[in-house]
């Protein structure tokens, strides 16, 4: 090759990764826009943020520009083996393809476009390309006769070889950076066949404008992943592929002008092939999505998106290098093919993952007195611990020898969100697993599969978990199969009955078997441990995290802005109210709301305001019962500011939550308990809750008795703090930094 086509090369390459590089930003901001974001939303994903997808975009204008400067101002020669390519009707193709792969990904209709319209697009754009010149014309099979095909079956042929291609770097577009990555070394690899080869020039410009546009756009795309490519940049990616690979090759009239490519692609070509063949086995439609590519293998093996990522990466340099090989010592070809293909399968097979569990690291704790940072992940998902874990991660951002990741499994997501918004946090992970009527069991697998997940990315030194909630118990397991340390705050509450609070007294006590180090609220919780035989040295008292966020929450001059509340007349009796447990859902509920009705409408000098939780079971019941009493207020979920303030201004509370028997306490307000048993028995102690069941007539009585009696309302509303100084989310945090050694000192437990 002389010198100038090298410089061609370059410059083709540097022009097409600076505009790349320059334009990435910009499609993620457009992705904003346009709705082209990917959320996390089944298991196929292991990415667990959403993400922008149309990144693709800025390589194609990468490659577009670069090519047709070359073309345009550089006096390229445009002819392949002597037939004048056509550039235009490769240019023509390339743009129906990304506007197909476009149009699915700003979700042009709710399901996503229709196979057959995608599949439609592919084959218009691979006429495209038999337009433009470029074509597969022999077919050459070893020991037999080579064959030229006549124009019809070259014509399928080539159709087929780009659809192909198109689809296998389509379905290889599953974790941060692979396709990109992968695509990078098979053009690389490319490139040095087609110097081999003496191609001509217009395949090698086109691979270096690709090769350019790929390494720009990498940096965004490797994990952690800031956009993907999306369909737009995958079906342009597979459909320039196909037809580079077909232009660089079309010298070469021997078997090696089909087998290089295909080597070359092997990765994805033989990844598609299995899925095919592994669908049709089972009986599935070709076209249905499933977790079982090389990637997701690999990740499923306890490889990190990264790792696995790197492993795929070393698969694609070794086909290349092998392709590379093959067309100089041709004596290797029939065995070595063979070879690669046994061991694609052999990838394939279930025996790998017996190696799942050997992968593990083992559970040391590591000691940070050298000044290492200690990794601290916090996984929650539903409002009460939203609200208990927000005050310390604000705690642990304090300090510098800490990194904190905020993981969310969303197991609620309106009620989630507005706890963050309250406190201003952004969380760095959301699974983002709610639905509507949600199971336990649904809860637990999509946690488990999802923290595992990115247990695996940020390998944490400890996980914190808080309370009794199926994302709690859950993520405990997540971080045990890691065999990464867990602590619990808000450990040791019990009712020593199994089905109550159901299911959370058997999730604390699951936590309790996995936990390394316990944050008990009070001494009773922490004597809870202690008869469950847990090392004492583990266990801290440390208040209920909740007082802390009370202390920023509850201001006197508070002004409400919710319209219900502007309107409420704070000299009647205010009486707060919620329910909303598992085991109340049903009879118990109707029973509660029956009584609710009762009291207001025998005493219409007692305003009810009850936020009514989002599950479609309590919704149901309280809309049922209490629509249309005039004071009666059926509200949506309250933000937290406004809760602690609201429960602040009034009378009384009526509640089976556990959150609210901590904080009306210490706010002075008597809190009647709509549950038979409660795992907080300090403020009962105290005389300022009261547990009064569920039957009707003992809560109609009980609430007329606070209402009417004025020597039992004052008995039970004097402000009693049981539940800390405020100051919990220090202690846990320097008991963590005593744990791991980055202290000596061991904090003192709340007295
Ligand atoms: C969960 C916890 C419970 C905790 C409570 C706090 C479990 C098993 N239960 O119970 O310990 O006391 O949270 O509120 O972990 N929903 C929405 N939007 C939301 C939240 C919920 O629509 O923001 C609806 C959904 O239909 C969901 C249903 O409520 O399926 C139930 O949510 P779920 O988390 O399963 O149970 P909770 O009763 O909220
Ligand atoms: N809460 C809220 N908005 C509401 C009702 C409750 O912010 O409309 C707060 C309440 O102040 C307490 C927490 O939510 O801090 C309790 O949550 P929940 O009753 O859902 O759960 P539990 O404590 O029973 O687990």
């Amino acid at each position: 090759m002389s010198a100038i086509e090298w410089l061609n090369m370059l410059m083709t390459f540097v022009i097409a990764c600076v505009a790349t590089v320059i334009l990435t930003p910009f499609s993620i901001r457009l992705a904003y826009k346009v709705g082209a974001i990917d959320i996390p939303k089944d298991e196929r994903r292991v990415h667990s943020k959403p993400m922008p997808r149309i990144g693709g975009l800025s390589f194609i204008i990468g490659f577009f520009i670069s090519t047709l400067i070359m073309f345009l101002l550089c006096n390229i020669d445009r002819t392949v083996e002597s037939i004048d390519v056509n550039i235009w009707g490769f240019y023509l193709g390339a743009v129906i393809i990304s506007i197909i792969g476009f149009l699915d990904d700003i979700n042009v209709s709710e399901k996503g476009l229709k196979p057959i319209v995608k599949l439609g697009g592919q084959i218009l754009a691979a006429i495209c390309i038999v337009i433009s010149g470029a074509r597969i014309m022999y077919i050459n099979i070893p020991f037999l006769e080579m064959y030229g095909l006549n124009d019809v079956l070259s014509i399928i042929i080539t159709i087929g070889w780009v659809v192909g291609v198109t689809n296998a770097i389509n379905l290889l577009d599953g974790l941060d950076g692979l396709a990109g990555g992968v695509s990078a070394i098979s053009v690389l690899s490319l490139i040095i066949i087609f110097v081999l080869n003496g191609s001509a020039a217009i395949p090698l410009i086109m691979v270096s404008a690709l090769l350019g546009g790929l390494l720009g756009f990498l940096p965004y795309n490797f994990n952690p992943a800031k956009t993907f490519m999306g369909d737009v940049g995958s079906n342009f990616l597979g459909y320039t592929l196909a037809a580079v690979s077909m232009l660089g090759m079309a010298k070469t009239y021997t078997f090696m002008a089909i087998i290089l490519p295909v080597i070359v692609l092997a990765l994805p070509i033989f990844d598609t092939l299995f899925a095919i063949i592994r669908r049709v086995v089972h009986g599935k439609s070709i076209m249905e999505a499933d977790r079982g590519h090389l990637h997701h293998r690999l990740v499923d093996l306890g490889l990190s998106q990264r790792q696995a990522v790197l492993v795929l990466y070393a698969i694609a340099a070794i086909f290349g290098i092998f392709a590379i090989v093959l067309m100089e010592s041709a004596a290797w070809k029939a065995i070595g093919f063979i070879g690669i293909i046994c061991i694609l399968a052999l990838l394939e097979t279930k025996n790998i993952q017996i190696r799942k569990r050997k992968g593990l690291p083992k559970a040391t704790v590591k000691n940070f007195s050298d000044g290492g940072k200690l990794r601290v992940m916090l996984v929650f998902g539903t409002r009460p611990e939203a609200i208990k874990m927000c005050p310390l991660i604000k705690e642990l951002k304090k300090r510098d020898d800490i990194v904190t990741i905020v993981c969310l499994t969303a197991q609620h997501r309106e009620m989630l969100d507005q706890v963050m918004d309250a406190f201003q946090i952004k969380a760095d992970y959301d699974l983002n697993i709610m639905k509507s009527k949600q199971t336990l069991t649904h809860i637990t697998s999509s946690v488990l599969n999802g923290v595992y997940d990115i247990i695996q990315i940020e390998r944490p030194d400890i996980v914190l978990v808080h309370g009794d909630t199926t994302t709690t118990m859950a993520a405990a397991q997540a971080a045990f199969d890691s065999k990464v340390r867990v602590g619990h705050v808000e450990a040791g509450l019990r009712t020593y009955d199994k089905y109550s609070p159901y299911p959370e007294e058997m999730n604390r006590k699951i936590v309790t078997q996995i936990a390394d180090i316990f944050f008990a609220p009070t001494e009773n919780n922490k004597n809870n441990l202690l008869k469950e035989n847990i090392d004492e040295n583990l266990i801290y008292v440390t208040g209920n995290t909740v007082i802390d966020a009370l202390k920023t929450t509850v201001k006197d001059d508070f002004e409400f802005d919710h319209p219900v509340l502007q309107e409420l007349d704070f000299n009647k009796k205010i009486i707060f109210m919620t329910a909303h447990r598992r085991e109340n859902l049903g009879e118990p509920l109707h029973h509660i709301c029956e009584a609710v009705k009762e009291i207001a409408e025998a005493n219409d000098d007692v305003e009810v305001v009850y936020p009514v939780h989002l599950n479609p079971a309590v919704q149901e019941v309280a809309h049922e019962v209490l629509d249309g009493i005039p004071n009666v207020h059926l509200i949506e979920p309250l933000e937290v500011i406004t809760t602690h303030n609201l429960i602040n201004k009034s009378y009384m509370v009526m509640t089976d939550s556990g959150g609210i028997q901590e904080e009306a306490p210490s706010l002075g307000k008597p809190v009647l308990v709509l549950r038979n048993e409660t795992e907080r028995p300090e403020a009962v102690t105290a005389g300022t809750v009261k547990v009064v069941g569920t039957d009707k007539e003992t809560i109609v009585r009980e609430a007329t008795k606070l209402l009417t009696d004025s020597y039992e309302y004052e008995k039970m509303s004097k402000a009693t703090n049981p539940y800390g100084d405020g100051n919990s989310c220090d202690r846990i945090v320097e008991a963590i930094r005593y744990y791991f050694g980055i202290t000596k000192k061991r904090v003192k437990d709340l007295k």
